[in-house]
């Protein structure tokens, strides 16, 4: 079977980066850029990363488009204290050999998309920026995008920025807005199947015997994250951008239901939130899928098998 052509759309990022690694361990899936956001870094520092990580990978072939700066009407945020200041905690990744391209990244995914229509599918793992620009920039885009599989919002679960919203929606909620009402295909990966897949130290522990970069990374960069995580009362670090990989690669693992869902942009204490018409009060037509159970055990599972098999790989490389 061929495998399914993706672009991650992202902003570096711990959980961010074990979205690219993932996706790099499977002949399903081939990665064929990624675009870059600002989110939990400036889009600086998110290019960087992006490029960096690719190259420990051993695959700095792969395009990064360098995207926006800011959100569409809120001012920048980041959240040092689950990723540290560079994006990717504790992790030392040497200055990247590779630039990112001489493109935007919303002219770079206009230019992919529209060169090769209802083909390439995108994973916005970070606040929707880009997509929403692309969306207002190129009237065919949004008809040309195969699926668009977004990790945000909380739809019965609480937020994690605010009360009721999550990160990815609350830094760029108008993007959001627009991403929603855009007609593309989307699966929703929500805080509430996300919070069930959790990676524990025992798990990052188990990584560790295989000595590799990739094994190094994961344990450096979740560090701080896992400390955080215990400190606010979790497990461990929750494995929010991975999951939606979960989509291609173990679509068995997730319970996906169809509802018009929504975000305010209101400006109130609820800026940000994301809401699903259970009952179809507003009789308005679904416009997603969403994610509202998963086999988490069984997804870090999987994830781990994964990551072992990319770190051999790359132990084996450098031999
Ligand atoms: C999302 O916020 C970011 O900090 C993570 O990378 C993830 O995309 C979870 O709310
Ligand atoms: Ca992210």
């Amino acid at each position: 079977m061929k495998p399914t052509r993706i672009i991650i759309d992202t902003d570096p990022g711990v959980d961010d980066a074990l979205a690219f690694l993932f996706a790099l361990s499977s002949s399903k899936i081939s990665l064929e850029a990624l675009t870059t956001t600002q989110g939990n870094v400036t889009v600086d520092k998110a290019t960087r990363n992006a490029l960096a990580i690719l190259e420990l990978a051993g695959a700095g072939h792969i395009p990064v488009a360098r995207g926006n700066m800011l959100p569409l009407v809120q001012p920048l945020r980041a959240s040092a204290l689950v990723h540290g200041e560079s994006g990717v905690g504790n992790a030392n990744l040497p200055e990247p050999k590779n630039r990112p391209v001489g493109l935007h990244a919303v002219d770079f995914l206009i230019e992919k998309i529209l060169a090769e229509p209802g083909q390439i599918s995108i994973f916005p793992i970070g606040p929707l920026t880009n997509i929403a620009m692309a969306i207002r920039k190129e009237p065919r885009f949004a008809s040309a995008v195969k699926e668009l599989v977004i990790m945000g919002g909380a739809i019965r679960e609480g937020g994690n920025m605010s009360p009721l919203a999550e990160f990815n929606i609350y830094v760029d909620p108008h993007a959001a807005h627009i991403v929603f009402h855009s007609g593309i295909p989307i699966t929703l990966i929500p805080l509430d199947v996300t919070h069930q897949c959790i990676l524990k130290q025992e798990h990052i522990d188990r990584l560790l015997k295989i000595k590799s970069p990739v094994s190094k990374f994961i344990s450096d960069a979740m560090h701080d994250y896992m400390a955080f995580s215990l400190e606010i009362g979790q497990a461990g670090c929750v494995l929010h951008d991975p999951l939606t990989l979960a989509a291609l690669l173990a679509p068995e693992l997730l319970t996906l239901r169809e509802y018009y869902v929504d975000v305010d942009i209101s400006g109130g204490v609820s800026m940000g939130n994301t809401f699903a018409d259970f009952s179809n009060v507003s009789k308005k037509p679904v416009n997603m899928k969403v994610a509202v159970d998963v086999r988490g055990d069984d997804f870090v599972e999987l994830f781990l098998t994964h990551m072992e098999t990319l770190g051999r790989s790359i132990q084996d490389r450098t031999k």
